[in-house]
């Protein structure tokens, strides 16, 4: 989908929002009908349960600020503000970019299982972008939303990319955000901004939208075997390594809440591969040296190569396009690495305990 509204609209925060790298959160489409033929009867009781969940929507009040957010508002160093804000449009981007795909996938069916689920899930991702677009509003840079819908590339991904890709980036978000909160619940001076108060129950949405695509998953379990263990693979490393490679270009956020990248990263990764044991039959061994080593190699190509692109000109390309070739190089490395394998447990619901 091309752009047809002006580029002048933009400020800084829709541009970041609406530019593409190999690291940016991206929009999706996927295939509607394919979507709209999903059969849920074999997890049926899960499901339900599930559905009665999202229908009690305990975060119905949650996402309004209060005294405290008012109150702890303060100004932070520029370099921390710098990163606070990309960190701001990109988690907004990504919330917003769940929003469109959930609500476009419940416009464009008919199947009533989907349509519901999906318009639970396209609620709570709006709640959060908004939140998130309220904070960046105080410092006069909202990222326009209903701009970005219109504007931004769609990247067309074949359901079982997104039940993957979707899953993994709903319990890594979790994950991400539980491991803020706990962080800042041990060192509260550490809290530079009051939003962070307000991660525990979102991130139990994200787990709980985790969910809804591993019982689609058990639902059809042909998704879990054979070569669809590659993509699985696949999509295990590009979220992990997207996550690591952009963290380690954020030196002072990390450092103001009292993490370092590498620790937080591994945390956040150690509690998502424990997650997803309970629909994939593999892990990605974490502890493996090598592992560790490709994962910094690929947090200095990506600084390196971030700095080509800021650079710009021939130059610029030529160089970027020299990094980018030696990151895929260590992706492919890290690809072939071995994996730990696990039992699929027969109830694969799970609860946020983190
Ligand atoms: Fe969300
Ligand atoms: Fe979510």
């Amino acid at each position: 989908m091309t752009s047809t509204v002006p580029q002048k609209q933009m400020n800084a925060s829709t541009t970041k929002a609406n530019t593409e790298t190999l690291l940016t959160p991206r929009f999706y489409t996927t295939d509607f009908d394919a979507m709209d033929k999903l059969d849920l009867s074999t997890v049926r009781a899960e499901w339900d349960e599930l559905m009665k969940e999202f229908e009690g929507d305990a975060n119905k009040n949650h996402f309004k600020r209060n005294e405290v957010y008012d109150k702890e508002l303060r100004e932070v160093p520029p370099e921390l503000k710098e990163e606070f804000l990309d960190f701001l449009v990109s988690s907004c981007t990504s919330e917003y970019s769940g929003h469109v795909l959930y609500a476009d996938i419940k416009r464009n069916v008919e199947n009533e299982d989907v349509r519901k689920v999906m318009g639970y899930m396209a609620r709570d991702e709006s709640r959060h972008a908004g939140f998130i677009n309220l904070a960046l509003k105080d410092f006069g840079l909202p990222v326009s939303l209903g701009f970005l819908r219109k504007a931004k590339k769609y990247t067309f991904f074949r359901p079982k990319f997104i039940f993957y890709a979707t899953y993994l980036s709903e319990k890594i978000g979790y994950a991400r955000y539980i491991t803020i909160f706990r962080q800042l619940e041990r060192h509260p001076d550490k809290r530079f901004h009051p939003i962070f108060h307000w991660f525990q129950q979102w991130c139990n949405d994200e787990f709980r939208h985790g969910e809804v695509f591993a019982l689609i998953m058990k639902a059809n379990p042909h998704l879990l075997r054979g070569h669809n263990k590659l993509w699985i693979r696949f999509f295990l490393l590009a979220v992990y390594a997207t996550m690591y490679v952009r963290d380690h270009m954020r030196p002072e956020l990390h450092k103001a809440l009292g993490f370092d990248p590498t620790d937080y990263d591994m945390r956040v990764l150690d509690i998502t591969s424990q997650i997803t044991r309970q629909i994939f039959t593999f892990t990605l061994s974490l502890d493996d040296p090598r592992f560790r080593r490709g994962l910094d190699r690929l947090a200095r190509i990506g600084k390196a190569g971030a700095e080509a692109r800021k650079r710009g000109g021939l130059v610029g390309t030529i160089r970027r396009a020299a990094w980018g070739i030696a990151g895929f190089c260590v992706f492919a490395r890290l690809y072939t690495l071995p994996v730990t394998t696990n039992e699929i447990p027969d109830d694969v619901r799970t609860a946020p305990v983190w």
